[in-house]
């Protein structure tokens, strides 16, 4: 069984046509720039996942959004999640670096499906994303689909 869930999952990533993979590359290299823009809009979406970092745990998230160490952590993630788009769809490794990081920290999966519906909502804020709208919603299937998959 969990190899056929497995197989889906690696089926789900190779199955992005070239098509939506550029699309969705040259989506991105809209907003990554905007790196605490993004952990913003997800910290304000669901505070539960910025109360799992110790360093900002409790504090006032429009206070603590001008500060280095935001910036810094936010430069980290975004600069994953970049990764990740730039490896499309050879991403099981990186599938496997988040599992191994996230799940000794107890992300669940509501936090990870909230993470994904404020990353949609950022990028149909800032990009025209009627255009892409389909192709991410292929890229983030295959990424948290083999991510749930393990963890
Ligand atoms: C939605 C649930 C998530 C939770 C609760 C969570 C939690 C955390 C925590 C507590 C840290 C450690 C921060 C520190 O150094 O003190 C961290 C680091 C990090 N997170 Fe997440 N995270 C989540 C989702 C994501 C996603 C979706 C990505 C990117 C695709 C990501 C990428 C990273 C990276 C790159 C780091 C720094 C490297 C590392 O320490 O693993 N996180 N995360």
């Amino acid at each position: 069984m969990k190899f056929i869930v497995l197989a889906l999952c690696f089926a789900a990533a190779s199955a992005l046509t070239a098509d939506q993979i550029s699309t969705v590359q040259a989506s991105f290299d809209q907003v990554k720039g905007d790196s605490v823009g993004i952990l913003y809009a997800v910290f304000k979406a669901d505070p539960s996942i910025q109360a799992k970092f110790s360093q900002f745990a409790g504090k006032d998230l429009d206070s603590i959004k001008g500060s280095a160490e935001f910036a810094s952590h936010a430069g980290k993630i975004v600069g994953f999640f970049s990764k990740i788009v730039g490896d499309l769809p050879n991403i099981s490794g990186d599938v496997d670096t988040f599992v191994a990081s996230h799940k000794p920290r107890g992300a669940t999966h509501d936090q990870l499906n909230n993470f994904r519906s404020a990353f949609v909502s950022y990028m149909k804020a800032h990009t025209d994303f009627a255009g892409s709208e389909s192709a991410w919603g292929a890229t983030l299937d295959a990424f948290f689909g083999a991510v749930f998959a393990k963890m």
